[in-house]
């Protein structure tokens, strides 16, 4: 979700969305929300209010100094796990679906262009077996720049984790699909915010810097704004038996 636009559509939208979709739980990333880039506990606490179960973070993690306190006593907004062990807040937490299943939400940061303190295969086992002692029902956030280490990222995780699902890039891809082992994958999410952008971003602005080499300052677009997500069904069991891009246009 990106910057005021992807808030305004998702607080008004979101609830009605949920209905309309039969969604039991909404795992929402966050880590653009404010001004396009972190997140603020006052805007943490907004969408939580407007239907999100469990917000997860990424490589903006600590743009806004305040998320620090904030994410050390939060237990249903989380930051990647792979971040630093001596930072606060942590990369799982659980939640529960409208019928009661428990639902765990684990969110961990690629290395291609991003700044991990450890690969998040050095943690990423150990993380879904402490969510499957709790509950069949796992749903990963790999917020990564690479194709490639998301794919790999859910192929390892095939038929031990419900959903790997894959954001920081905010372009959907088209390769939303069920994996032999029962886990539903796509490479990224995309984007609720303007898409009438370069990624969330003022397009001259993003291209002014790149044709330049000079430094701008990025605002967010406000453009052809839509919701975009993805709709992922499983059984008891944990094993994913559909996944469906979702694309609401809004208003
Ligand atoms: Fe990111």
């Amino acid at each position: 979700m990106v910057g005021r636009p992807g808030r305004r559509a998702v607080e008004e939208r979101l609830h009605g969305l949920r209905d309309e979709l039969g969604a039991d739980v909404c795992v929402l990333n966050g880590e653009n929300v404010a001004d396009g880039v972190g997140i603020t506990p006052k805007l943490a606490e907004r969408l939580l209010a407007a239907g999100a179960d469990v917000i997860t973070l990424g490589n903006h993690t600590w743009r806004r100094s305040e998320i620090a306190p904030y994410l050390r006593e939060a237990d249903r907004v989380i930051r990647p796990a792979n971040l630093s062990a001596r930072a606060p807040g942590k990369g799982l937490a659980f939640a529960a679906a409208a019928d009661g299943t428990e639902v765990a939400v684990l969110n961990v940061l690629g290395s291609l262009f991003l700044d991990p303190a450890c690969s998040m295969w050095e943690v990423v086992d150990e993380l879904v077996e402490e969510a499957r002692r709790r509950t069949p029902v796992v749903v990963v956030d790999v917020h990564a720049e690479a194709t490639s280490e998301k794919v790999a990222l859910a192929t390892w995780l095939d038929g031990r984790a419900t959903a790997v699902l894959g954001t920081h890039t905010h372009v959907q891809t088209s390769d939303a699909r069920i994996l032999p082992g029962g886990t539903a994958a796509i490479t990224d999410v995309g984007m609720s915010g303007p898409h009438d952008s370069v990624i969330g971003v003022k397009a001259e602005l993003a291209i002014h810097r790149m044709r330049t080499g000079m430094p701008v300052r990025f605002e967010v677009a406000e453009g052809g704004v839509r919701i975009e997500a993805v709709l992922v069904t499983c059984g008891p069991d944990g094993r994913a038996t559909a996944i469906e891009p979702v694309r609401v246009p809004w208003p």
